[in-house]
């Protein structure tokens, strides 16, 4: 699933991707990412997949009891959301640094991670996929499941959260069109499930 010429990053990247499911977070993020790509020849992907692979591993400084704090609809902790990005660039930059990336392909990346989650425009085209393949996993049974797990939710408020997103979420029309076949897929399985 992870390219072999990812696989450096992705096994350095692993240890600090150990909380609140980060690990198959990222995996995901990546197989979405790779779909986006496909059908955007004039974005970048050896900038886009090592900042999906890295995109995250900035969590590893939250403590764990708090990062369901740090972002939603219980967000008592703003300044860790933005931590998570900002270590994200040091620990990315570190890890790519160690694995002879050099200045010029590590900054693009890590400018991205920087603002991932907390920055509301997109930057770039690049840019752009890593924010919509950050948010396109939500529309899995997985995202479904952990999501709600985090904050309770049930899972016709999901279904309607999800489907509002399609309006605003995105910044892509490419990852609209994508998310709207993954909803019309956990539907029917919700559907299917009764
Ligand atoms: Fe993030
Ligand atoms: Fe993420």
């Amino acid at each position: 699933m992870i390219a072999s010429h990812h696989q450096p990053i992705w096994q350095r990247a692993r240890p600090y991707l150990q909380t609140r499911s980060n690990e198959r977070h990222t995996s995901y993020c990546y197989v979405f990412a790779q779909q986006l790509l496909a059908l955007h020849p004039d974005a970048d992907a050896e900038i886009v997949l090592p900042a999906l692979l890295l995109h995250d591993v900035g969590w590893s400084t939250v403590p764990e009891e708090k990062q369901l704090l740090a972002f939603g609809p219980n967000m008592r902790y703003p300044e860790l959301r933005r931590q998570h990005e900002t270590e994200g660039v040091r620990i990315a930059g570190e890890i790519l640094a160690g694995l002879g990336w050099t200045t010029e392909q590590i900054v693009p990346i890590t400018a991205i991670i920087d603002g991932h989650d907390t920055r509301k425009e997109s930057l770039s085209l690049n840019d752009a996929l890593v924010k919509d393949a950050d948010k396109l996993w939500r529309y899995t049974p997985f995202g479904l499941e952990t999501v709600g797990g985090w904050f309770g939710y049930t899972t016709a408020e999901q279904l309607n959260l999800l489907e509002k997103w399609l309006g605003y979420r995105f910044y892509t029309e490419t990852a609209v069109h994508m998310a709207r076949g993954l909803l019309a897929n956990l539907i029917l399985r919700i559907a299917e499930s009764k």
